[in-house]
């Protein structure tokens, strides 16, 4: 927990998928959080007024390149559970999902799954597991998140502080 120079202002730096927690129950009263993060925390309690157009990158499925398609129900290795379960869903699909917590571009290597679903930048990492990225889930950035019970309560230094962070936000992509 770090104080300020901003009266009343202090900053937690917590692990990224706890970050969507904090802002929720109202213990820290804005966030940044990875657009990633927040499809697997679900948007209940969340206002989520700004993206902050960092830390871009892509929520995609990746496999073996050349490998031949899975017969059978496909097994998908990721830490996104949720948002692989939606994607599939989505489009009718029924899959086993097999959860971890780091290395996913190991799973197919290794036979564990069919294919992975994860955030993927400049492919680097799949290339240099033997891997090609196969469908685009969903478009990913940073992103400012508000705890709504606090831009009621707080709402002149919570709109404040989205005001400051959104022409903060334009003038580095202007
Ligand atoms: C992510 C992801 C890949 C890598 C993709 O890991 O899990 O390993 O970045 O980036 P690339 O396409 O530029 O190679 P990250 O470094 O965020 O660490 P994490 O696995 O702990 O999430």
């Amino acid at each position: 927990m770090i104080d300020t120079d901003v009266p009343g202002v202090r900053l937690l730096i917590l692990r990224a998928s706890d970050v969507p927690t904090y802002v929720e129950y109202g213990a820290a009263d804005v966030g940044v959080a990875g657009k990633d993060v927040l499809l697997e925390h679900g948007g209940d309690g969340l206002y989520e007024p700004l993206d902050l157009g960092i830390a871009r990158c892509r929520l995609m499925t990746a496999g073996m390149a050349g490998a031949t398609p899975a017969t059978g129900r496909l097994r998908v290795a990721t830490k996104y559970v949720n948002a692989t379960r939606q994607f599939f869903a989505g489009r009718g699909q029924q899959v086993e999902i097999i959860k971890l917590y780091g290395s996913m571009e190991l799973a197919p290597v290794v036979g564990l799954a069919d294919c992975i679903v994860d955030v993927v930048d400049t492919g680097n990492t799949l290339r240099a597991n033997g891997l090609v990225p196969l469908e685009h889930i969903a478009d990913i950035s940073s992103r400012l998140i508000v705890n709504k019970a606090s831009l009621k309560t707080k709402n002149r230094l919570v709109r404040g502080f989205i005001d400051s962070m959104r022409l903060a936000t334009k003038q580095v992509t202007a």
